[in-house]
């Protein structure tokens, strides 16, 4: 298989941490295993890469300075201009982890993705969140979708430009939350960079006489699904489901979107939560599909301005 070819370089942190007992999340050794062992934890890496491994030092990150730095960016810039490496990825603590990602991002102009990770919890302890940082870290770097943003660290699902970033809290798992760092997610790699403009139709407005009927239903636990039959019945061209999570579907109602859909009813999943993209998932289509960054509110209107103008809802979403 022609998988992208990334090397890891392993530098420590509790990423590579051991405790003694399994429940101990803040008494252990940061820099205990290396890299080749944290790799042994997530075997799937190796359906998404080749992966070689380097180790200049095996460090609580606490206790890296200049030359820390500079071997790890020579390392770094022999990997890149390595025509056998497609991406880099870094293993690391997350202590000094911003010092490490700032002077990278500032000797590297974009191109070859260069991914850093790290984790709150060690290697030894039950849901230890680096396995999965791992995993995630080379999946980012495999998929090139950061080969435009520069350096960047993958931690805890989301993907953090190592410009912005910032440990903002001593011990919580997402101890990077919180600031403005993100620009976008792990699972499927996605950059996710800010509020899209969805498409502007200066014209329209000379053609408009009226905008047709779209429901919003606000859906809970438990919400019965014949409101949906009740929206078509009264003159609804296209129904947002305000749904929980990312646009999650209960079970309960797939028979009534089914129904809406073979009626030409347009049916959109979006969130009640009040953040983040409500991503595409398997059984979407053409008339079933994601609100992404909209609001309910948003993609009300962007599918009555759709429909009178008898386009594509794609235009919107
Ligand atoms: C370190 O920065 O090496 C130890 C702390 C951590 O990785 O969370």
């Amino acid at each position: 298989m022609n998988l992208p070819r990334i090397h890891l370089i392993a530098t420590g942190g509790t990423i590579a941490g051991v405790a003694d007992d399994r429940a101990s999340t803040t008494r252990y050794q940061a820099g205990s295993l290396a890299g080749h062992a944290l790799l042994e934890a997530i075997p799937e890496v190796h359906g998404f890469a080749r992966i070689t491994i380097s180790q200049p030092f095996n460090l609580d990150s606490k206790d890296l300075g200049p030359g820390h730095w500079l071997q790890l960016a020579r390392d770094v810039a022999e990997a890149l201009v390595d025509p056998a490496c497609d991406a880099v990825v870094v293993t690391h603590g997350t202590d000094t982890l911003e010092e490490s990602a700032f002077l990278l991002d500032r000797l590297f102009a974009p191109g070859k993705p260069v991914v850093l990770t790290c984790a709150m919890r060690p290697a030894s302890a039950h849901s230890a969140d680096g396995p999965l940082n791992l995993l995630h870290a080379v999946q980012v770097a495999a998929s090139g979708v950061t080969r435009q943003t520069g350096v960047v660290a993958v931690i805890n699902e989301q993907i953090h430009a190592a410009s912005r970033l910032h440990k903002r809290h001593t011990r919580a798992l997402d101890a990077f939350e919180g600031g403005d760092s993100v620009i976008g997610w792990s699972d499927p790699p996605s950059l996710d960079l800010g509020p899209e403009t969805p498409a502007r139709l200066p014209g329209l407005l000379s053609s408009l006489s009226e905008l047709p009927r779209v429901d919003v239903l606000w859906v809970g636990a438990g919400s019965e699904p014949d409101l949906m039959a009740s929206s078509i019945s009264h003159g609804a061209r296209a129904i947002v489901l305000c749904l929980p999570g990312n646009g999650s579907l209960p079970a309960v109602w797939l028979d009534a979107v089914k129904k809406a859909l073979a009626r030409d009813v347009i049916v959109v999943r979006s969130s009640r939560t009040g953040a983040g993209r409500v991503t595409p998932q398997p059984g979407d289509g053409p008339m079933l599909f994601a609100s992404g960054r909209l609001t309910p509110p948003q993609a009300r209107i962007a599918l009555m301005l759709a429909l009178a103008g008898q386009l594509a809802p794609a235009h919107f979403f």
